[in-house]
């Protein structure tokens, strides 16, 4: 063991340090992938003086991620108590089913799903959560539970009816995926219209469950987003809630980018309303910097997550104390400690830290609007709090910029459409960036375009 740690420590240093020079590194062509690293698996082994070299090779060309001109997707940054926390978690691999393989692991869980809890304005002794491998699953869980909630012989017997499921048209794709696995089938989830700014329109979605229950069909679920994925926009969740409460449905809030802001008192406003949701799911390897993946989903009342998910199996649970052995309430079986990460950053800052890390974000984010803004070769495309800026340079495409970019080895941002406007996304979630570092991006950008003639 000691010999392969031995191995990691150097491998980590060597990546830490070319990251500094090489914050991009030049994507190898597909075609050329297998002849460029020695990937493929032999018959033979491989002793450690051939191998390490191929490991670095693999390591070094791998996309950074946590560099300071990564800005491509929602997640990046690297925080360090939260890596310690992850590489522990990996060493002891515990599984986090019961109480009897995780031990105080689940204690720690379940903290995290208190605070988390009431942060989004539930009871904690009455709520309960749970942690998924990413945004997408957690959002499949609270479907699943709407789904059951509605009609509990659905999860028995199969669908009988037709149940609706809605979202704005600026929802993740999850959605319209989940509600397919769910067996509810994907032509049955109505995508409602945003606002000018991205946010979902509550007037179109009460009309959409009229028109629904007016043809005997039975709306179900409704999912609001707090930060959609391209303009990180937020659902007005109080009104939309309202509606819920008014015709019966699961109302689950997406807040997988976003929903962080629960640990910001200058941002909480919003999600405005978060305590009316039935469940409620936060990515912390998005806004809060830790290791992918650490997505959890609260549930208001804890009765849905037994309901949905509970199993018996008498080779698992040999001990008593079901609320200690979360398998009862998990979509897996066998599940990794995703919560340790999290805690280790959390015990490390405190809450006001990790309200910091939030703000920030949102700092950079506002930054960036004011230079845009302020810059006649620029068009800003979303306004007000969001830590994704969407924007075009000269009005050059997008995607040849970002395209460039990428191929060239300059600065990692992507592109992203609202409506029929396409435009460039930066994405400011790496919360370890400085301002200096946003400016350094545009001066970076701005120079390869004139320099590619673009
Ligand atoms: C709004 C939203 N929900 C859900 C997800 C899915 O999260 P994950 O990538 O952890 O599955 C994303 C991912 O970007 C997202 O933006």
């Amino acid at each position: 063991m000691q010999k392969d740690l031995d191995i990691f420590v150097k491998l980590v240093n060597e990546m830490l340090e070319d990251e500094v020079a090489n914050p991009v590194v030049a994507p190898i062509p597909i075609e050329d992938l297998y002849d460029e690293i020695d990937i493929q698996l032999n018959d033979e082994p491989m002793i450690d003086q051939d191998f390490v070299p191929v490991l670095r090779k693999l390591v070094l060309n791998t996309p950074k991620t946590a560099s300071k001109l990564f800005f491509n997707q929602l997640f990046g940054g690297r925080n360090s108590k939260a890596i310690l926390g992850e590489l522990l978690s990996v060493i002891m691999n515990n599984s986090m089913y019961t109480y009897k393989v995780g031990g105080p692991q689940i204690g720690v869980e379940k903290t995290i799903i208190r605070k988390i809890s009431k942060l989004v304005g539930y009871d904690p002794d009455t709520a309960e959560g749970t942690l998924a491998p990413g945004g997408s699953m957690t959002n499949l869980m609270g479907l699943l539970m709407g789904r059951d909630a509605k009609d509990p012989n659905a999860s028995t017997d199969g669908m009988s009816k037709r149940m609706i499921s809605y979202s704005s048209a600026e929802s993740h794709y999850s959605l319209p995926k989940n509600v397919a696995f769910a067996g509810m089938g994907r032509d049955n989830i109505r995508f409602i219209e945003a606002d000018d700014h991205g946010r979902m329109r509550p007037d179109l979605l009460e009309i959409a469950i009229k028109e629904d229950i007016a043809k005997g069909y039975v709306p179900t679920f409704v999912n609001a987003t707090a930060g959609t994925t391209v303009l990180g926009a937020f659902d007005p969740l109080r009104p939309i809630g309202e509606i819920c409460k008014k015709y019966d449905v699961w109302f689950h809030v997406d807040g997988a980018y976003c929903g962080s802001v629960i640990f910001s008192d200058k941002l909480r406003h919003h999600i405005d309303g978060s305590e009316l949701a039935d469940s409620f799911t936060l990515n912390a390897h998005k806004m809060l910097s830790t290791p992918l993946s650490c997505s959890i989903i609260v549930v208001k009342d804890k009765k849905h997550l037994y309901d949905t998910f509970a199993n018996k199996a008498s080779y698992l649970y040999q001990t008593d104390n079901d609320e200690y052995n979360p398998g009862k309430i998990s979509m897996q079986c066998g599940r990794r400690n995703d919560t340790l990460k999290l805690w280790t950053l959390w015990k490390s800052v405190g809450t006001n830290g990790l309200e910091d890390i939030v703000d920030h974000q949102f700092d950079l984010a506002q930054k960036a609007r004011d230079y845009v803004a302020d810059n006649p070769n620029y068009t800003l495309y979303n306004t007000g709090d969001s830590v994704a800026v969407c924007f075009n340079y000269k009005d050059i495409d997008p995607k040849l910029i970002c395209n460039a970019l990428y191929d060239d080895a300059e600065i990692m941002v992507g592109y992203g459409k609202f409506r029929d406007q396409e435009f460039i996304r930066l994405v400011t979630v790496n919360a370890s960036n400085s301002h200096d570092d946003l400016s350094n991006f545009f001066k970076k950008m701005e120079a390869f375009v004139e320099a590619k003639n673009l």
